[in-house]
């Protein structure tokens, strides 16, 4: 397929790299926009690794996809400073409100939701990105506003 010849070019340039294995990931998501399944196996042959062994990197590091992302991704700071600040409540309500779970994107493939842990934000926690624009004190009626926005 074209996807993976794209993929076996992508792989063969980074393949020489030291420790080449996460910077073949983050090119293939660049390339794709998210880490196609049927290319870890190409992966793991190139390296010489077990599929098992690509997988577990894969699956370790929430930053790579294996769906394409909907039109609009939403992330949401999960860790520590955020969650203090009532981040916890909130992201279960963008849950709610966008209709979504995390690392799923809605059906009407508007809108991803992931996870993301600090985005150097933590004066103005809750923080949150969406579509790589940073959003501090992020708030219910943000939320909202965000919930309706992806879908217009
Ligand atoms: Fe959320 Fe740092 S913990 S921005």
């Amino acid at each position: 397929t074209d996807i993976a010849a794209r993929a076996i070019e992508i792989i063969n340039q980074l393949k020489s790299a030291e420790g080449p294995l996460l910077p073949i990931l983050h090119g293939l998501q660049e390339e794709f926009g998210y880490v196609p399944p049927e290319t870890l196996p190409l992966v793991a042959n190139a390296l010489n690794l077990s599929r098992a062994e690509v997988h577990g990197v894969f699956t370790f590091y929430h930053d790579y996809r294996s769906h394409p992302a909907g039109r609009h991704v939403l992330k949401i700071c999960r860790a520590e400073a955020c969650q203090s600040m009532g981040g916890d409540a909130l992201a279960a309500r963008a849950v709610e409100l966008l209709g979504v779970n995390w690392h799923e994107t809605s059906a009407d493939g508007a809108v991803t939701l992931e996870p993301i842990y600090c985005l150097g934000l933590c004066a103005c926690a809750p923080a949150a990105m969406l579509d790589g624009e940073v959003i501090g004190r992020l708030d219910e009626e943000q939320l909202q506003e965000i919930a309706m926005e992806v879908r217009l």
